[in-house]
């Protein structure tokens, strides 16, 4: 078990809902406290090729915003399992002739730890994925043991997603630090997308750690801050992250209260 100071799991209600850019923002954050965290992507289907090697989109969209250099024999590591074909991980796999294998992620997993403070960690779609012929990508979130931030859409639909998403991680027995909305579109934040977070905040007994809005300007610098305002729920946190305060966030147990439903 890889223990809850050892990194965070970002998952998601499916693919395309931002796990990506909240791993980013998440890196770059800890990043500017003087924390080494660091990104992995154990499964990356879609990969580009640049030259003789394969590059995952979301590492290197995390590396340039939080404007980390890293080596090839570095980036092997955090992306152990990469594939052409843009679909499930089990059938991108499957395409290529081999197998992903959950003990060979965590071993990549256990070298980047002893190099870094913390392990960002993005998994591929939403929990259910299949890896392989038996295991999902709850699976894997159990093997690495993380707490787990799950991002879900602020719209219409995000409350079945969401509150399913929550039970899975429950039943998994997995420490859920909490939820973040992110706008992939510009549709703006009114009745339907308040009252969404309230029902998951309420009924989910989740802690919201923030809505990230639609953004427009992806310079590095500017990312940082807008973030830095939009998560602000998850601020504290990140400040007392690896001390004993932060410890209330990484309860398995569904939270009593909902204190953060309210933010706008
Ligand atoms: N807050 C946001 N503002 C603008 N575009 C966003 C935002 N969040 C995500 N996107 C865009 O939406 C798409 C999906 O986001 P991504 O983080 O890659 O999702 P996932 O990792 O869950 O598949 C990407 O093109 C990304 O640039
Ligand atoms: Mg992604």
């Amino acid at each position: 078990m890889a223990g809850s100071g050892s990194g965070l799991f970002i998952t998601g209600t499916d693919t395309g809902v931002g796990k990506t850019v909240i791993s980013a923002a998440v890196v770059s954050l800890l990043r500017v406290r003087g924390i080494d965290a660091f990104p992995m992507k154990p499964v990356q289907t879609g990969c580009l090729r640049h030259g003789k090697e394969w590059t995952a989109p979301d590492l290197e969209f995390c590396l340039r915003m939080a404007g980390l250099k890293v080596s090839q024999a570095e980036k092997r590591l955090m992306m152990p399992y990469g594939f052409k074909k843009a679909c499930s991980p089990h059938l991108a796999a499957a395409l290529e002739h081999r197998r992903i294998g959950i003990s060979s992620i965590q071993n990549s997993f256990r070298i980047l730890r002893r190099r870094h403070d913390l392990m960002i960690v993005e998994g591929a779609g939403g929990l259910l994925v299949p890896l392989n012929e038996r295991n999902t990508m709850l699976d894997l979130m159990k093997a690495l043991a993380l707490p787990v931030i799950l991002v879900a859409r602020p719209g219409l639909g995000t409350i079945n997603h969401t509150l399913l998403s929550l039970g899975e991680l429950r039943w998994a027995g997995l420490p859920v630090a909490g939820v973040i909305f992110n706008e992939t579109k510009k549709r703006g934040w009114g009745l339907i997308e308040r009252d969404n977070m309230a029902v998951i905040a309420r009924r989910g007994r989740v802690r919201i750690l923030g809505r990230l809005p639609f953004i427009s300007d992806w310079e590095s610098p500017s990312f940082r801050s807008f973030c830095e305002r939009h998560l602000h729920p998850m601020i504290p946190w990140l400040n007392s992250f690896g001390r004993e305060e932060s410890r209330p966030y990484l309860s398995n147990k569904r939270k009593q209260s909902s204190g953060h439903a309210s933010i706008s």
